[in-house]
C-alpha cells in the first residue's frame, strides 16, 4: 500500500499541508521542532485513530483549534485509488474508507498497515515484556485474521478469573474460567510461536554480516514450556487467590532476543540495539507482506540519531531495499541520503513541507 496524497490540517504545528509521496522513498528534512515527527503522527492518526506519542487528542490538535483532519488518497497493490480519512474533536472520531463511515478502528488499521521506527523503538529490546507484547499483538492483529478474536476471549475468561480470585469465589467458578482460559491459550501460542517462526526466517534473511553473534528469537509462552496449563493454573490457584491476580498464562508471554547465550540488552551498544530493532521490524513488514500480498509503509522519525556514518548507511541499504512506501526524517541531509536515486526530498519549516526539486 501507499500513499498517493496526503493532506494535513491542524496536526500540532502543521495547519495546512499538501504533500504528494513518492512511491517509493520520501525524505523529510527539517530542523528540530519543524514539524517532522508530525507529519508521521499525522499518517499514524489517519491509520490508528490515536498518536504514537501521546494518548491524549488534546496535544495533538493544533491550539486554539477545534479539530484535526487527515485525508488521503492511498494505492493498494491492484492500483485502486482509495480516498479516506479522519476528523478528530476533542469529543469524536468520524473515520472515512472509501466513501463509507469506518466503524471500528481496528478495520481502518487493516486498510493502512503501517511499521513505524522512532528515537524510542529500542524500547522493544531495552523495555518491558509489556512493551514486546503490545508489538506483538499488534503485528500479529495484522497477519491473523482470527487473533483478535481469540485475544479477548483470553482475556476476557483472564479477568473473570481474577474477579472471582479476588472475590473468594469457589473452585468451581474459578476452574471453569480457567478452562476458557486453556481454550483461547492453546490457539494464542499456536498463532504466536508460528509468527515468531516466520519472523526469524525473514530477519536472518536481512541480517547479512551487520550484527556479531548467533541471533535468536525465542518465544516465552508466559507459562514453564512442557507443563499442562490446566494443572498449572490449579497448582497456582491457592497463591493466585491470595494475591488476587493471574501470574501465568498468554498475558504474560515474551520474547526473548538472544545473542549466543545472551539477552540482546545485556550485550549489543544503544547503536547496534537500535540496528537490531531496524531489522526486526523490517523483518516484520516482510512477514505481513508474505501473508497480506502487501506492502505496509515504513515510517522512520529521526533515522539516524545516534548511528554513525557507517551504521547509517548500513541501515539505509537495508531499509531501501524494502521497496516499500517509506517516510524518512532527518534534521540532515547527510551524504548516504543524498547518494539515493528515486526519491522524493522535502524541507520542512514551521509546519510548511516544500518538496525539493532536484
Ligand atoms: N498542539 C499543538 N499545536 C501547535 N503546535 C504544537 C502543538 N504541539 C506541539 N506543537 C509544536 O509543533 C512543532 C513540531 O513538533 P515536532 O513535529 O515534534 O518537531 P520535529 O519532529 O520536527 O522536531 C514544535 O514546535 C512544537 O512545539
Ligand atoms: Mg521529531
Amino acid at each position: 500500500m501507499i500513499f498517493d496524497l496526503l493532506k494535513i490540517n491542524n496536526v500540532r504545528n502543521i495547519s495546512d499541508a499538501y504533500i504528494e509521496p513518492n512511491a517509493f522513498l520520501n525524505i523529510v528534512i527539517g530542523p528540530n521542532a519543524s514539524g517532522k515527527t508530525a507529519l508521521l503522527e499525522a499518517i499514524h492518526l489517519l491509520a490508528r485513530a490515536k498518536s504514537f506519542r501521546t494518548p491524549r487528542i488534546k496535544d495533538v490538535i493544533q491550539y486554539n483549534k477545534k479539530e484535526l483532519q487527515v485525508v488521503a488518497d492511498i494505492k493498494n497493490h491492484q492500483k485502486a485509488v482509495i480516498s479516506t480519512g479522519i476528523e478528530k474533536s476533542h469529543g469524536s472520531t468520524l473515520v472515512r474508507y472509501n466513501s463509507m463511515p469506518v466503524k471500528t478502528i481496528s478495520n481502518q488499521a487493516n486498510n493502512i498497515p503501517l511499521v513505524l521506527i522512532t528515537p524510542d523503538s529500542h524500547q522493544l529490546v531495552t523495555g518491558s515484556p509489556k512493551q514486546r507484547r503490545h508489538w506483538l499483538d499488534w503485528a500479529m492483529f495484522h497477519v491473523e485474521q482470527t487473533y483478535l478474536r481469540d485475544w479477548k476471549a483470553y482475556h476476557k475468561a483472564l479477568r473473570n478469573r481474577n474477579i472471582v480470585l479476588k472475590n473468594g469465589g469457589n473452585n468451581q467458578q474459578i476452574s471453569s474460567w480457567e478452562s476458557c482460559m486453556l481454550d483461547s491459550a492453546e490457539v494464542l501460542n499456536t498463532l504466536r510461536r508460528e509468527f515468531i517462526e516466520k519472523l526469524s526466517t525473514q530477519f536472518s534473511k536481512l541480517l547479512v554480516d551487520q550484527l556479531p553473534g548467533e541471533i535468536r528469537i525465542v518465544f516465552d509462552s508466559g507459562y514453564p514450556d512442557k507443563v499442562d496449563f490446566a494443572e498449572y493454573l490449579a497448582e497456582h490457584r491457592e497463591q493466585d487467590r491470595k494475591l488476587g491476580y493471574t501470574r501465568f498464562g498468554s498475558h504474560k508471554a515474551d520474547i526473548r532476543f538472544m545473542v549466543d547465550e545472551n539477552k540482546i540488552a545485556q550485550v549489543y551498544s544503544r547503536g547496534q540495539i537500535k540496528r537490531f530493532v531496524t531489522l526486526i521490524l523490517l523483518a516484520q513488514a516482510r512477514t505481513f507482506e508474505l501473508i497480506n500480498q502487501e506492502k505496509p509503509v515504513f515510517l522512520i522519525d529521526d533515522y539516524g540519531a545516534e548511528l554513525d556514518s557507517q551504521a547509517r548507511a548500513d541501515l539505509l541499504s537495508s531499509v531501501v531495499a524494502y521497496g516499500g512506501q517509506i517516510f524518512i526524517t532527518s534534521t540532515e541531509k547527510d551524504e548516504s541520503l543524498s547518494s539515493l536515486e528515486e526519491i522524493s526530498m522535502f524541507h520542512v519549516e514551521r509546519g510548511n513541507f516544500n518538496k525539493v526539486v532536484k
